[in-house]
């Protein structure tokens, strides 16, 4: 079974012919950070943003300074460890990649962003020094930590122990965290603000999608081989989870909001977080909690997004390919 202890090594026969698939999409997915033109963003930081959308993104990006980095320490310290099949570590290894990617990413829109280099170190140490960030990061390293001492999945609570921290993973930091991290980038975009943070955040945002039903294909994996493990106390603990989630995700929304932004409430921002948390938790076959409505109709188009960029991104890996040196623009 997927969870059973060990190391194996054996890629023929193939177990999980679905998790090899999913590596080799997402090797098709190959985006590279010297892609995305900044340049534009540059000048709107400086002549169109308002005060409070400048605090607003300079909160942003201070989350986004650390969160991928949590992932990849969750990635390696945890799934890699227990998810014992060798196709589901070659999507890892990926996943690990697409991490870096990330850091990367936004690494680079911090140098963009903040030429002060106080400013920059001071985004660097908001994990420690802003209340609103330090708070969801406090919640990531609870459940990095929640399984610390296992150091193999031996009984029925080892597992259940290690699906909640998948579960949290997936659903309330890659799943939660990053969407509503996503939703002001897109409502920026919405008032044509700040197109080149955009342009990264769709392949991130896919990258994200996949991450993510990777997870979610792992769980219906151990669901089918191990149904049991799925009683009523893990259903209530993931509602429990998913709920202190949105209440952590709403004290970062009071701050980044707190300037007070024309167009963006903190009661929609909410509304929004409950209807993805219940999105999730539908995908793990919970009946909704919330029942709110998705206020963010930018949200609701990026699917649609998505496929425009596929296409665009074709063209764009093809002509990188060729002359190594392409910058890539995209206008939405
Ligand atoms: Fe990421
Ligand atoms: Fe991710």
């Amino acid at each position: 079974m997927l969870l059973d202890p060990g190391m194996d090594l054996t890629l023929r026969p193939m177990r999980y012919p679905l998790f090899y698939e999913m590596y080799r999409s997402a090797i098709k997915n190959t985006w590279t950070v010297d892609e995305v033109d900044f340049t534009s963003d540059v000048a709107d930081i400086r002549d169109k943003l308002s005060e409070a959308e400048r605090h607003l993104i300079k909160r942003l990006v201070a989350f986004f300074a650390t969160g991928d980095s949590i992932v990849s320490n969750n990635l390696v310290l945890n799934l890699y460890k227990h998810i014992n099949a060798p196709e589901a570590r070659m999507y890892l290894s990926r996943q690990l990649y697409e991490e870096a990617l990330h850091v990367q990413f936004y690494l680079t829109l911090l140098d963009t962003y903040l030429p002060n280099e106080e400013e920059r170190v001071a985004a660097f140490t908001a994990i420690e020094n802003i209340p609103s960030i330090k708070y969801k990061g406090e919640f990531c390293f609870r459940w990095i930590e929640s399984i610390n001492d296992l150091s193999s999945l031996q009984t029925r609570q080892d597992r259940q122990r290690f699906l909640l921290n998948l579960v949290c993973f997936a659903c309330c930091i890659e799943g939660l965290f990053f969407f509503a991290a996503f939703a002001y980038v897109y409502f920026l975009r919405s008032k044509g603000l700040l197109h080149g943070l955009a342009s990264g955040t769709n392949w991130v945002f896919r990258d994200e999608s996949c991450h993510m039903n990777f997870a979610f294909s792992v769980i219906d994996q151990v669901r089918a081989e191990e149904p049991d493990l799925f009683d009523d106390e893990m259903r209530k603990n993931i509602i429990k989870m998913m709920d202190e989630a949105v209440e952590c995700e709403m004290v970062f929304s009071k701050d980044v909001l707190g300037l007070g932004i024309a167009g963006l409430s903190e009661r929609d921002m909410r509304s929004y977080l409950e209807y993805v948390a219940d999105q999730r938790l539908a995908v793990l076959g919970i009946a909704p909690v919330y029942h709110s409505k998705n206020p963010f109709p930018f949200m609701e188009l990026q699917d649609v997004q998505e496929l425009t960029n596929f296409f665009e991104r074709r063209v764009a890996a093809y002509q990188v390919g060729v002359t190594g040196e392409v910058s890539f623009n995209e206008d939405f």
